[in-house]
């Protein structure tokens, strides 16, 4: 029996793999899974695969699952599943915004066309459910699979219904930072959190303590979209990977641009209404807005909203027994707060 599931003993500290040996790992299960994919789908999977981004969700999946004293090798193969799940609404999402980059190459509807996108990325969403049963025959009981399957069905359905509201909630201005979080809590945080979940049911975790990481994960996930809503103003396109200009271009009311239109006086308000009305790509929008953004002190806004959900991921996780796979995922959530380029205080107008 597989170290970790059933009444085999639990995996002890020296057995657990650190972080970068967990990204190997994840690494190697998607060679691995590519170099069998080889129908009409595989050119286009690869493209959207390959290089792989941060690896969030299945690092969450493998953490969770060791946080809980499981072994990585039984839910790998669910690790990857999230992964392409994930990837599968990104391919949606970029042809939903119309944008035509992403991971610093072509998105996949600019390569392969849109029709082809969609349907590659159907794929994307249907095959984690078999990957989730492939874990079974590294050992893990039928029960935990099942479990697992109603986790990844629901952090799916979530998803769309946060999509959903992402597009009713475009164009309308002003939004709540509550409205904003609740569109998060939908779209970003469910694949975060069923990772977390998925993990931990997987390598047979208690109630408590998958919940406990279930919290953990929709923390993480606010903490995530609203960072990465700051990303078009203090991260090089470069090392960002993907266009600059797009939520402004979608008229979606960012962390940021919802703060500051609270912070602002009556015209700066006005003038990210106007902007917000635009609608448009390019930069001289961007810059714009960027200087209202730091002018009214935006950015420390939601840096403080980010601390907010970085703190909620500490609570979530003193609930579990302290341990390297613990800290790992500590270590992740407490990476949001990372501002890499401080936001000049000097008023741009
Ligand atoms: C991008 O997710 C979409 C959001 C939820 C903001 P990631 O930032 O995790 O994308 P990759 O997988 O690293 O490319
Ligand atoms: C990504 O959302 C899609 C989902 C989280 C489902 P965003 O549009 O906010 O993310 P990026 O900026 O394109 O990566
Ligand atoms: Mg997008």
């Amino acid at each position: 029996m597989i170290a970790g599931f059933g009444a085999a003993p639990l995996a002890v500290a020296d057995t657990v793999p650190t972080g970068d040996r967990v990204r190997a790992m994840v690494l190697d299960e998607l060679g691995a899974y590519l170099s069998t994919d080889s129908g009409a789908l595989s050119a286009l999977h690869s493209h959207a695969l390959r290089p792989a981004g941060k690896l969030l969700r299945p690092l969450l999946v493998v953490q969770s699952a060791l946080a809980v004293g499981g072994s990585a090798h039984p839910v790998l193969p669910a690790a990857l599943g999230l992964e392409l799940l994930h990837v599968g609404s990104l391919v949606h999402d970029d042809i939903i915004d119309g944008d035509t980059e992403r991971r610093g190459r072509p998105a996949v509807h600019q390569r392969f066309g849109t029709d082809r996108a969609i349907v590659g990325a159907d794929a994307l969403f249907v095959q984690p459910f078999a990957l989730l049963a492939a874990c079974r025959q590294r050992g893990v009981p039928d029960e935990r699979i099942v479990a697992a399957t109603q986790l990844l069905a629901e952090a799916g359905r979530q998803l769309c219904q946060g999509a959903m509201l992402e597009l009713d909630q475009a164009g309308t201005f002003p939004t709540t930072p509550d409205e904003y979080f609740r569109m998060a809590g939908l779209k970003t945080s469910p694949l975060l959190s069923g990772a977390c979940r998925i993990g931990a049911t997987l390598a047979g975790a208690s109630p408590a303590s998958t919940a406990a990481l279930g919290r953990y994960g929709h923390a993480l996930g606010l903490a995530f979209q609203a960072r990465d809503d700051l990303l078009p103003y203090d991260t090089p396109h470069e090392a960002a990977g993907k266009p600059a200009d797009s939520d402004l271009a979608n008229q979606r009311p960012t962390l940021p641009v919802l703060l500051a239109h609270r912070l602002a006086d009556a015209r700066d308000r006005r003038l990210l209404e106007r902007l917000l009305a635009e609608g448009a790509r390019g930069s001289d929008t961007r810059a714009r807005t960027d200087a209202v953004l730091r002018r009214t002190g935006a950015f420390d806004a939601a840096h403080a909203l980010i601390e907010e959900q970085v703190h909620e991921c500490g609570r979530a996780l003193s609930e579990l027994a302290p341990g390297p796979a613990v800290t790992a995922l500590a270590t992740l959530a407490e990476g949001l707060r990372d501002r890499p380029v401080p936001p000049t205080t000097a008023p741009l107008r």
